[in-house]
């Protein structure tokens, strides 16, 4: 686990004295909002009305200012503007356990495992792994069912998001690393509940980032306060999962998937006063 404690830098004080009071799931576990033992956070923000991501920055003008905002927010519609990576200097490892803790956070599920990923010459640790519904990427357009994100952070404190979008399918051959995690789902249906999951085996999981490329880009996390400088992979080609089971995901986060964001480099649609965008 990375250190509770890293050295601030002034420019983020501002920033993380927010997160007393927000948990933003994206980064859980990150030095942005370390964990506390004893209690499992429920989020502040959610995915609608005044709680809701079109309102994520008037929750805190200070802290969440970059989600209305920034030019470089996430999620994205991928295009053929975005970088496809064939994953030759990208490496994942995530060693098999026994049980790993399983959290309902009010926004999203997430699993607390260790692992690393070295991209590009560069090592992450993994934080923690947590599902959307729907997904929040959509590549040419198209969104898939379900998207998990697999969050890892570097001693620099970079952030590094390995995404996977998860397509619903009525063949035999689901995914097992999911089925195996969502097994645990009934015993957390109330935000803030807290279960351990039985064996997670992540061999089919390695397998198929290993014979998958991904799009590659900088973006910022989906979730308050929308930091940017985010590492974002972003597999192509989808993990499977049954139509149980979406339902059962569903029964339990709902809808957790903030809306396509501005192309990167683009002016912030939210930041549309003046701009010629108010008038399209
Ligand atoms: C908003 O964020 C600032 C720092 O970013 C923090 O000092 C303040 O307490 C936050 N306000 C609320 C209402 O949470
Ligand atoms: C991850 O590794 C750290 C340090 O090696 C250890 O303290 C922690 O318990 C591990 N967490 C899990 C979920 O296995
Ligand atoms: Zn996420």
């Amino acid at each position: 686990m990375i250190s509770q404690i890293p050295i601030l830098v002034s420019s983020l004080l501002p920033l993380l004295s927010l997160l007393t009071s927000v948990s933003a799931s994206c980064i859980h576990g990150t030095h942005l909002f370390p964990r506390q033992s004893e209690t499992v956070p429920i989020s502040t923000f959610g995915y609608s009305g005044a709680i809701g991501p079109l309102n994520w920055a008037c929750l805190n003008e200070t802290a969440n200012g970059l989600c209305s905002l920034g030019q470089f927010q996430s999620p994205i519609n991928i295009d053929a503007s975005i970088e496809l990576d064939n994953g030759a200097s990208s490496t994942l490892s995530i060693p098999n356990v026994e049980a790993a803790e399983f959290q309902n956070l009010g926004t999203t599920v997430e699993v607390e495992v260790n692992g690393t990923l070295v991209d590009r010459g560069k090592e992450y640790a993994l934080e923690q792994f947590h599902f959307h519904t729907p997904s929040e990427h959509r590549i040419f357009e198209d969104y898939q069912v379900m998207e998990a994100h697999f969050v890892f952070e570097a001693e620099d404190s970079t952030i590094l998001v390995l995404a996977f979008l998860i397509r619903v399918s009525a063949q035999s051959e689901l995914d097992p690393l999911l089925r195996s995690v969502f097994a645990a789902l009934p015993a957390i249906r109330n935000p803030g509940s807290v279960t351990t999951t039985g064996p997670l085996s992540f061999g089919n999981l390695q397998n198929h980032f290993d014979t998958h490329s991904f799009y590659r880009y900088q973006g910022s996390l989906t979730t308050p306060p929308c930091s940017e400088g985010v590492e974002w992979l972003v597999v192509d080609g989808p993990l499977l999962v049954d139509v149980r089971t979406l339902e059962e995901v569903k029964s339990v986060v709902a809808f957790n998937s903030r809306y396509t964001q501005t192309p990167l480099g683009e002016r912030n649609r939210l930041n549309c006063f003046g701009s010629p965008s108010c008038s399209i």
